[in-house]
């Protein structure tokens, strides 16, 4: 019997489908007037944290109608697991300029909020204009934000998530939707 699973899933299984296709794009296109609304004027840095806002990023950029640069960077705490393991590592940055800009940095989702707080601290002291935070999915356990994103697509179940550039073990990014997964 062939394996009907999609390859390189490990043998884990997808779960209920939570956000499809087309309901992401509506919100990614609202959300992309709502950045341009509230940036008025000077210069904007879109900020991706790698890996899983890389498909949020390229989707969300092209509905920002205002000029703006995008980066990256690279941060990771969690592993092949399910909890975040709280230390929280920046593997690349590209100390971009970000001295005088409005600098929005893009989250696929917050959990702990540990990723979104390391992050904020590191490039507050890069004296930019302003430091605000917009993510896709926001499962509202975080307390002690440094930065309560200005920003947000839905506020999600506190399942783990997959699809959409969110990966378990790097599996399942690929997917375009967003879907809970067996844990
Ligand atoms: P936090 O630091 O706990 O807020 O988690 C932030 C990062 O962990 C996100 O950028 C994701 O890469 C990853 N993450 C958190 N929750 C999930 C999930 O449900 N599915 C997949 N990745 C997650
Ligand atoms: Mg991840």
């Amino acid at each position: 019997m062939p394996d009907s699973r999609p390859a390189g899933t490990g043998g884990r299984s997808i779960g209920a489908v939570i956000f499809d296709e087309r309901t992401i794009a509506q919100r990614v296109s609202e959300l992309g007037v709502e950045i341009a609304q509230h940036y008025r004027d000077g210069d904007l840095l879109v900020m991706g944290l790698l890996k899983g806002s890389f498909i949020f990023v390229a989707d969300l950029v092209r509905k920002i109608p205002r000029p703006h640069e995008v980066d990256f960077m690279i941060a990771a705490s969690y592993g092949t697991g399910f909890r975040s393991s709280g230390d929280v590592q920046v593997r690349y940055d590209p100390e971009t300029a970000v001295e005088g800009k409005h600098v929005l940095l893009v989250e696929d989702i917050i959990d702990s909020g540990n990723t979104l707080n390391r992050v904020s601290l590191l490039i507050r002291r890069r004296n930019p204009r302003t430091v605000e935070a917009c993510t896709l999915l926001h499962k509202r356990v975080a307390k002690d934000l440094e930065v309560e994103p200005r920003f947000v697509g839905f506020d999600a179940p506190r399942d783990f998530l997959v699809g959409y550039g969110l990966d378990h073990a790097e599996d399942f990014r690929h997917l375009p939707f967003v879907a809970s997964i067996e844990e």
